[in-house]
């Protein structure tokens, strides 16, 4: 690794094949194939026939489309404000959805309704009420998301109306609540379905997820769940600002995880902060992460100074606090700078004695000078950890979900280059 370039090392540990470069260190094909082993397939399902046999194990129904239908995409209305990537998401979840409301029909226990949980401005609703018929619920915490969501709405239903476009017509306008989620939610899901329901979260953050999994498994009438986690390294209500009761800080403090371990086959492990911070990263993009215009200079300005804090500080909880974000400027901001900014909440305390400590021809360097190829190699190393970290949080997920008796698989839904949270928990009651 010493002498190896670290664009070499992205790109073995993105390869396919073990093979694809010889002069790899022995000890790195040793680690990449270890980590493989422990985490799930992230390569996006091809087309909805192996969608259909990934998530439900089946291979024998074949009425498939050859290609995903570019639903959000087809119609300038409805594709509005729609960034690529949610196209792509959206894209692949209405597939899903459809399968499950065929799964279910051969079941005997159709859906009736579909349930969308953090459901941002509403895109993925809206498309939902359209191309899926179903009466869809969709329930957000943050009142602007709820009140941006409503108004396109309309604008779609207005449009619609004047182009008498049958595919962009939405018939029945998602029900939308500002509220936020807790576990009693599966009561109103319970009201509002007849019979089935579908609940979806699309990127639910940290301990939400476990929140929309409580639901599912409390609920009498959720059926089905589609789930995607994402920043997994939050918790304690990190919402809690929708919150009108947050939960007291100590209290949270002194709470055990509310993100992992979910499940007994994992009770008993622990993945701290920064591990689960580590799950949000993804080798897929890492190349990009770390080319020269994408690059976060403060990431190296944080690593520098934590050498200093090491040696001011007396306690443990001292190292590894939590700082400020920073945007770094390139020959404009100081360390000095960097300093001040970052630590002007969590870190105050030890302020002055770092300023003190640290030379002053170190005080006025520009971040941009601190970029260390050591400091790279060590993080492209850490980063390839993430997703086999990713794969224990989903798995502890899956698991709680199998205990309940209820069947649960994980799906690579999106493109990981194209959305790195990729891989689905979708799991039924029949
Ligand atoms: C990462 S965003 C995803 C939004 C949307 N599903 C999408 O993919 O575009 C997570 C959303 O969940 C909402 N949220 C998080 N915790 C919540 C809670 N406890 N109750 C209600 N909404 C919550 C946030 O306001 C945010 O809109």
């Amino acid at each position: 690794m010493r002498t190896y370039y670290l664009e070499g090392v992205i790109s073995f540990l993105n390869s396919e094949s073990q093979n694809a470069a010889s002069d790899v260190p022995e000890s790195l094909r040793k680690l990449k194939s270890l980590l493989e082993s422990l985490q799930y397939n992230r390569k996006c399902v091809d087309n909805p026939e192996e969608l259909w046999n990934t998530w439900n194990g089946t291979s024998d129904l074949k009425i498939f489309e050859n290609e995903f239908v570019r639903v959000s995409s087809s119609n300038a209305f409805i594709r509005k404000r729609i960034k690529p990537k949610k196209q792509h998401e959206i894209d692949h979840i209405v597939e899903l959805i459809s399968q499950i409301q065929k799964y279910m029909e051969m079941k005997e226990d159709p859906i009736d309704s579909l349930v969308d949980i953090g459901a941002g401005v509403g895109h993925l609703s809206r498309i939902i009420s359209l191309r899926n018929k179903l009466p869809v619920m969709a329930v957000e915490g943050n009142q602007e998301f709820t009140l941006a969501a409503n108004s396109l709405d309309e604008k779609l239903v207005h449009t619609s109306a004047k182009q008498q476009k049958n595919d962009s017509r939405l018939e029945k306008l998602p029900v939308r609540y500002t509220t936020f989620v807790t576990d009693q939610l599966a009561t109103k899901i319970d009201d509002f379905s007849t019979k089935s329901s579908i609940l979806v979260g699309l990127h639910c953050c940290g301990d939400f997820s476990s929140t929309v999994l409580n639901i599912f498994l409390s609920s009498r009438k959720a059926k089905a769940l589609v789930l995607l986690g994402c920043c997994y390294h939050k918790e304690f209500q990190c919402f809690h600002f929708l919150n009108p009761t947050p939960v007291n800080k100590e209290v949270s403090e002194n709470l055990k995880s509310s993100v992992f371990p979910l499940s007994r086959k994992w009770s008993g492990f622990e993945l701290s902060y920064l591990h689960r911070e580590l799950a949000c990263h993804s080798n897929e993009n890492m190349s990009r992460r770390f080319s020269e215009d994408k690059i976060d200079m403060s990431r190296y300005a944080r690593a520098y100074l934590e050498k200093w804090i090491w040696i001011v500080s007396e306690s443990p909880d001292d190292r590894n606090i939590g700082m400020c974000s920073v945007k770094c400027v390139e020959e404009e901001t100081t360390f000095e700078e960097y300093i001040r900014k970052a630590m002007s909440k969590r870190g105050k305390h030890l302020l002055d004695r770092v300023l003190e400590i640290i030379p002053k021809t170190e005080l006025s360097r520009y971040v941009s000078t601190l970029r260390s190829s050591q400091f790279d190699k060590f993080d492209v190393l850490r980063q390839s950890f993430g997703p086999a970290i990713e794969s224990v949080i989903i798995d502890d997920r899956l698991e709680l979900l199998r205990e309940n008796g209820i069947t649960a698989k994980c799906v690579p839904l999106f493109d990981p280059t194209i959305s790195s949270r990729n891989l689905a928990i979708v799991a039924y009651k029949v």
